[in-house]
């Protein structure tokens, strides 16, 4: 079967007065939601909390809402953006000197546990947690803000992630998230990656859901020609 890619628009770049016509403006055409929690302390930045994930999920009952914690201890604060209603739940291994338990947790609550790591962190790290994560998020910008740009050494860890999972047999999937644009979405998918995350590219166009959807083509033709 031709390997597809998800895309998850991040709602960092939505209109934050009405998030709702943000998200009418992708007439479908995304996979995800992508919900980035920031504190002010882990990035320099503050944005959402469990009460906008709460939102989201009243108002969308059936979207796959990807929420990434940029936090500092984002284990004094899953239990809310669990009860939030969060479908992957993703955290820093910068951020938390207990992952191992509190990916555990994430998965005892019935939610995807995802891992996190930042462009000046090694994949190397992740490799205990892998049998026990959903997903892995590699950042392709240092965290806190949209609109910065690519960084290609990203995509080395990429590589290294699906060949692990496959000697490893496991299942959780690779997502990159920072810089990417109709520029560079379809070397990255043929680099391995399983969900692309996407803000400024998206809410930043025109037409938010031309975008995806030529996204879409792009990422399929290169797969097909690969
Ligand atoms: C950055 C966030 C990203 C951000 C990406 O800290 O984690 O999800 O929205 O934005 P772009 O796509 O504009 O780089
Ligand atoms: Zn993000």
């Amino acid at each position: 079967m031709m390997k597809s890619v998800l895309l998850a628009p991040s709602l960092l770049s939505a209109n934050y007065l009405d998030v709702q016509s943000s998200i009418a403006s992708l007439r479908g055409r995304h996979d995800w939601l992508h919900v980035d929690v920031m504190d002010g302390c882990f990035v320099p930045n503050i944005t959402f909390g469990p009460g906008f994930v709460s939102a989201l999920r009243k108002r969308y009952p059936s979207e796959v809402l990807d929420v990434h914690l940029m936090i500092e201890h984002p284990d004094r604060l899953l239990e809310s953006f669990l009860d939030a209603g969060s479908d992957y739940l993703t955290v820093h291994i910068e951020a938390d000197p207990h992952i191992h338990r509190t990916l555990s947790r994430i998965r005892e609550r019935g939610a995807k546990a995802g891992v996190s790591i930042n462009p000046g962190t090694s994949e190397e790290l992740l490799r205990p947690l892998l049998p026990m994560v959903d997903l892995v998020l590699v950042m392709s910008v240092n965290p806190g803000f949209g609109g910065q740009s690519f960084i290609p050494s990203a995509l080395d860890k990429t590589k290294s992630l699906c060949r692990w999972r496959e000697a490893g047999h496991y299942s959780y999937l690779v997502e990159m998230d920072g810089g990417i644009g109709g520029g560079n979405a379809a070397e990255i998918a043929l680099g391995g990656c399983d969900v692309l995350v996407m803000g400024s590219a998206v809410f930043g166009a025109q037409d938010p859901a031309l975008v995806l959807q030529e996204i879409k083509l792009k990422v399929k033709e290169a797969i097909a020609h690969a």
